[in-house]
């Protein structure tokens, strides 16, 4: 299964795990594959603490981070040092808090709710581009770092200058065959075709028919990895088909013991079919694939404001998050999650998963060989 950017990257299996948990990120990276850490929520020192945690763990073995930097964000958030709070329309957080309220779900115990608010404030507050320099600046100061992969656009140029010249490979996520043409001519290494099947800020397009127009805009300079949909070894010899040099799996890590979900979350991920991992808005003010909820269903209504820009709409709706949890309300939970979440059903390890896809990978290989025209 090792591929040419594997060699480049030294890993040994092209599995990417994307992840917000340092221990997924950790355990991936031992188990062969290439872990990168989502770090588009931490502060800089948060970051700092993750980033420092990892290094300690994964034996040397190189691993990547994440980062949000979108072309389109609220300009102002990014200028101001007041309270991002501030910016939030007191419509908006009346109508958030009236959803909550009239479901009968208690507010956050004030010392709760300042450091929730805190977090959120901190972490959503990087995602704009300023906020990712100051993330990359950490990221940039670990040297097992060997890849940077940014979403929502292309990373700007002196970002690029910034990666190469630290002898960072750069990575972009894409969702349509116009993007790759931006990102080849941004100067990226490696593009991760995103389909709309993924969890996460995520197209139209299935991964199915996007990989191949991905491949065919980059050519052999640049390395594709597949990405929505991916949670079998059948699926990752299907992305290497289609020409891709490796997968890149978000929601199948959200099942293992090592993931971020706590028991009551993993409980509803484990309940969820496929068909209730829905494209809206809710979260972020961008369609995000995430479990369907009453709370992601209330702002599709007639009457319901309009979605607020990056970050602002993230931090108002992730207060809201945080008070969903705490009272444990499945009916109004919703998270991140491809369609791949209706083959999720129990509690896993992210060691078994690996063992599982490559055995599944094997498995499928020799079905496809038994295919092949015999040899004379
Ligand atoms: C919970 C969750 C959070 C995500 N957050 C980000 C993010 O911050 N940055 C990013 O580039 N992709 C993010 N993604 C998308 C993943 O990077 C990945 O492309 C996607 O999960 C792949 O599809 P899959 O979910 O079907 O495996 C997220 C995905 C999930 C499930």
């Amino acid at each position: 299964m090792r591929t040419a950017l594997c060699e480049k990257l030294g890993c040994e299996l092209p599995i990417f795990a994307f992840s917000h948990c340092r221990d997924v990120v950790v355990e991936v990276t031992k188990a062969g594959g290439f872990g990168v850490l989502g770090a588009a929520t931490f502060s800089p020192e948060q970051l700092e603490a993750e980033l420092r945690w990892i290094d300690q763990h994964v034996a040397g073995r190189p691993y990547g981070v994440d980062v949000i930097i979108p072309t389109q964000y609220d300009k102002e958030a990014e200028r101001t040092t007041e309270d991002l709070e501030n910016l939030i329309p007191q419509g908006h957080r009346a109508f958030m808090d009236k959803i909550l309220d009239d479901a009968g779900v208690p507010p956050l115990p004030p010392d709760e709710r300042a450091r929730v608010h805190r977090d959120i404030v901190n972490g959503r507050g990087n995602m704009t581009p300023d906020g990712a320099r100051r993330l990359l600046h950490v990221a940039l100061a670990h040297p097992q770092v060997k890849l940077v992969v940014s979403a929502l656009g292309s990373p700007p140029p002196d970002v690029m200058a910034q990666l190469r010249a630290a002898k960072v490979m750069v990575g972009a996520m894409c969702g349509k065959g116009e993007h790759a043409a931006r990102h080849v001519a941004a100067g990226v290494d490696v593009i991760v075709a995103q389909g709309t099947e993924a969890g996460g800020h995520t197209g139209e397009i299935a991964t199915m028919v996007l990989v191949p127009q991905v491949v065919a805009a980059c050519g052999d300079k640049v390395a594709v990895l597949a990405a929505g949909g991916i949670a079998k070894g059948s699926q990752i010899v299907a992305a290497l088909a289609l020409g891709a040099q490796g997968v890149w799996c978000g929601t199948l890590w959200l099942g293992t013991r090592e993931s971020e979900l706590d028991p009551f979350e993993k409980e509803v991920l484990f309940a969820t079919r496929t068909e209730d991992a829905v494209r809206r808005r809710a979260r972020t003010g961008k369609p995000v694939r995430m479990i369907k909820s009453t709370l992601s269903e209330a702002w599709e209504q007639p009457g319901a404001p309009k979605y607020l820009p990056t970050p602002l709409q993230g931090i108002l709706y992730n207060e809201a998050h945080a008070r969903v949890v705490r009272a444990k309300r499945k009916d109004l939970y919703s998270f991140p999650a491809g369609q791949v979440v209706g083959m999720l059903t129990q509690e896993t390890s992210v060691r078994d998963v690996m063992v599982e896809l490559q055995t599944e990978y094997l498995d499928t290989m020799e079905r496809l060989r038994k295919l092949a025209p015999a040899d004379t």
